[in-house]
């Protein structure tokens, strides 16, 4: 089938700003063997399908022709304005919520409903398929009516029609219109939508496709990349930093602390989404979490040096002689910089962490919570113990099943099945030699 000529002209503008093919094969590898449901969810703004549908089209067919299915979700913010300004309709914004009073809904309803269509037509022309959802996926209970008019908090998502697009080899097209229990139509606004299909898919990629293209920097330029482990803060701080992109930074950070640390936030426009998707450099911002996290039974991998300085910073105590040495590891779980790290052993078949450290610099990034999730995810069985007087054990208390103290140490335990186990489990995990030096 002879590709319509606005997807050949993405691919050929793909394949242009690429040596070779490397690249793209990697990512479309990567991409392909995620659960297609997974992949990537892509808001796209109402302006985008006002002023730009055929690079729209054209992107989102051009992902059809080499396998990979985005859920799309839209909003249609100038449209609608348009629509009320024609019915005569006032309407306002509070807390940024458009006040949405029935006779406002019915405007609201028929706007995104052409959207929607006008989106999947296009794609369609562009030799995709793409069904069109306007609604019934998102659950939602209506927020304060006398305030807001019919608007809707999302509470849930039903992906039973996604579901069935997908399937269908469609690309679904979401709008952001909402349902009660009780059946009652609601506006729901488009980042609270996106969420609670973040929320529910854990894609491993969240596209915005916006008219700028990307976070901007002081002077105007899209910034490349944002980690926000390390970032978020100075960024939030920085003067330059407008209003509307201090919002969309806590909103990228509220969806990223929401997902896995290995998705990520892309922002870039319709003509660019290609590259950015298929390319190391990308076209846009790409926005992470930041610290990637290693994960290695063998010590040979793992930089031991670094290990023992993060473990005598995080304790203020240098592991006793010879420790890595003997270190029996079962697996080290380790953030990229070394700045937080899970080191498990074994101990009679059960996995024991023997250690778990983290800088105090690192603390507050959900980088200890971040090692914490891989260690119980590899560990679902698993014993530690750790001093009475360490403040991380209110931490600890939150995460275990059940604990034994003497006056020295307290065992903790979680998921063990056989409780039997646990007496004799205590004992030898008391009587295990100090592994770090006295002060
Ligand atoms: N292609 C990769 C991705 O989508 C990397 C993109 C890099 N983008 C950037 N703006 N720096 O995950």
């Amino acid at each position: 089938m002879a590709e319509p000529p606005a997807v050949r002209q993405t691919i050929v503008q793909l394949l242009s700003h690429m040596r070779d093919g490397k690249e793209i094969r990697e990512y479309l590898h990567r991409f392909s063997r995620l659960d297609q449901a997974r992949f990537a969810v892509v808001k796209v703004g109402g302006a985008i399908i006002r002023d730009d549908l055929e690079a729209l089209a054209a992107a989102l067919a051009f992902l059809q022709t080499v396998g990979l299915a985005p859920v799309v979700v839209h909003g249609g913010g100038p449209q609608i304005d348009e629509a009320l300004a024609a019915a005569g309709v006032e309407t306002e914004k509070r807390d940024g919520l458009r006040v949405t009073p029935p006779e406002a809904l019915a405007v609201v309803r028929k706007t995104l409903t052409e959207a929607n269509l006008a989106l999947v037509e296009a794609i369609r022309a562009a030799g995709g398929t793409a069904a069109a959802i306007p609604q019934g996926v998102f659950e939602a209970v209506l927020k304060e009516e006398a305030r807001y008019g019919r608007v809707g908090e999302p509470s849930g998502v039903r992906l039973e029609m996604v579901a069935a697009a997908a399937r269908g080899g469609e690309t679904p097209i979401l709008a952001c219109l909402g349902e009660t229990a009780a059946g009652v139509l609601v506006n729901v606004n488009a980042d609270a939508a996106v969420r609670a299909l973040v929320h529910a898919l854990q894609p491993y990629k969240v596209v915005f496709l916006t008219e700028t293209g990307g976070l901007l920097d002081a002077d105007g330029d899209v910034i490349s990349t944002v980690n926000l482990a390390t970032d978020y803060e100075s960024l939030m701080r920085s003067d330059w930093v407008s209003g509307g992109m201090r919002l969309k930074l806590e909103e990228i950070k509220r969806l990223l602390d929401d997902l896995p640390l290995s998705s990520s936030v892309s922002i870039t426009r319709p003509e660019e989404l290609a590259r950015e998707l298929f390319t190391h450099a990308g076209a846009g911002t790409l926005v992470r979490m930041g610290e990637r996290i290693i994960q290695s039974s063998d010590k040979a991998e793992l930089d031991i040096a670094r290990l023992d300085a993060l473990v005598t910073e995080a304790f203020g105590r240098r592991p006793v002689k010879g420790y890595w040495d003997a270190l029996a590891l079962d697996r080290a779980i380790v953030t990229e910089n070394y700045r937080a790290a899970a080191i498990v052993t074994r101990l009679d078949g059960a996995a024991y962490l023997d250690k778990f450290a983290v800088l105090d610099a690192a603390r507050g990034e959900g980088l200890a919570r971040a090692v914490w999730r891989k260690l119980v995810g590899y560990a679902p069985r698993l014993y530690w113990r750790s001093r009475v007087e360490n403040p991380v054990n209110a931490f600890y208390w939150e995460e275990c099943d059940g604990a034994a103290k003497d006056e020295e140490w307290i065992v903790f335990w979680r998921g063990e099945d056989d409780l039997s186990r646990i007496p004799e489990m205590t004992k030898r995990i008391l009587a295990l030699p100090p592994t770090l030096e006295a002060r």
